[in-house]
């Protein structure tokens, strides 16, 4: 079997980040979101990987993913030239999944569960025309929303409704045979503009082909905005990570719980509470860090407090208090006025948030 993540698309809520980055290469503990993306997909077995890719961003997705080597895959990129829906990525990438069935799974999708048995089951059971994954979800007005008979066969589909007819969300993890694409060619664009991948399917269902459904009994988070980008960091930190000390550590630091301090990193008479990790080349002094926090690589953190934080590499925070929960794209230099005490001195983007303690 193949697989086609979608790593394209606009990235419109979680900006400032994705004005300069793709949105699927934000870290999560450290890692990139597409990492996690593709070991579920090698560790169901799948060697053959298309890759959905943005002119925007694409460059950036090729270099730190590159050929798949280091997992011991083949990895094929696509060029979807505009965000055009996810039915819109799955024919950009037609020519290559034309020959039989294929995983598609949502490159900003993390999941804390394997999908092995349900590729296995998926290929094996030829009746199948399309599975999903599905889990309950308090707020299903903001998702595509399935409703599934007694033995978890899907009977109707709705994109966004306004009226949910169950709880039951799209995970963006999807198994179909080739069959999708005479689906697709029969589906027009959605009022938002998308060729709709719920279209598609419900097309599937209307034709009397059969769309299974699987349940996801871990956690599910989509990345799409700064609340769920630190709530993904702290549930993969919570869950997966394990101490792992390599940098430095000098004899005034303390470091409780999980933690991991990358190579090349130093610790200089601070604070560390797990579960936390320390990028590569990271340098703190007289800093209290954690809990919940990762520190990309390169970063400086002196004198401050930084608890429950997204900092990504080469920030500098210097003489701050305390930072909470916060989300710091690459660079950012966070530092005492030394004007006025009064007053607040900022150089910040386009669709930057800044809370200030009044
Ligand atoms: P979405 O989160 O639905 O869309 P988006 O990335 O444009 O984000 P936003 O709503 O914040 O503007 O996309 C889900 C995933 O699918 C994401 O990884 C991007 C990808 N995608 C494509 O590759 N091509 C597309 O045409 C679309 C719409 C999304």
């Amino acid at each position: 079997m193949k697989a086609l993540i979608l790593s394209g698309g606009a990235g419109t809520r979680l900006r400032p980040l994705t004005y300069t980055g793709a949105k699927q290469l934000v870290p999560v503990a450290n890692k990139p979101i597409l990492f996690y993306v593709i070991e579920n997909i090698v560790h169901a077995g799948i060697r053959d990987i298309g890759i959905i890719i943005a002119p925007e961003t694409g460059q950036e997705v090729r270099d730190k993913v590159g050929s798949g080597e280091r997992w011991g895959v083949n990895i094929t990129y696509f060029v979807q030239e505009k965000p055009l829906g996810l039915a819109h990525a799955v024919l950009v990438a037609k020519d290559f999944l034309r020959d039989g069935p294929f995983l598609m799974y949502l490159g900003d999708n993390l999941i804390g569960s394997r999908v092995d048995r349900e590729v296995r089951e998926f290929a094996e059971d030829e009746t199948l025309a399309a599975s999903i994954f599905l889990k309950p979800v308090a707020n299903p007005k903001a998702f595509g929303v399935a409703v599934v008979d007694d033995g978890g066969r899907v009977v109707d589909l709705v994109e966004k409704p306004e009226h949910p007819p169950s709880n039951l969300a799209l995970v963006g993890i999807y198994l179909f045979r080739p069959l999708i694409f005479e689906a697709i060619s029969n589906i027009s664009p959605s009022r938002r503009g998308e060729l709709e991948i719920t279209d598609a399917i419900s097309w599937l269902i209307k034709n009397g082909y059969k769309v299974q459904s699987h349940m996801v009994e871990s956690w599910w988070l989509d990345t799409g905005k700064k609340d769920d980008l630190l709530l993904a960091n702290d549930t993969v930190m919570d869950e997966w990570l394990k101490t792992d000390i390599r940098g430095y550590v000098d004899p005034d630091s303390v470091v409780t719980g999980r933690v991991v301090i990358e190579e090349g990193a130093r610790v200089e008479q601070s604070t560390i509470r797990g579960p936390a990790i320390i990028g590569s080349g990271a340098h703190l002094i007289k800093a209290n860090v954690g809990p919940f926090t990762a520190i990309g690589s390169g970063v400086r953190i002196v004198r401050s407090t930084v608890e429950h934080c997204v900092i990504m590499d080469n920030c500098v925070i210097e003489d701050i208090p305390r930072l909470e929960h916060s989300v710091l794209g690459r660079r950012v230099r966070v530092k005492p006025t030394v004007r006025n005490q009064e007053c607040l001195s900022l150089m910040v983007g386009d669709d930057c948030v800044v809370e200030i303690a009044t």
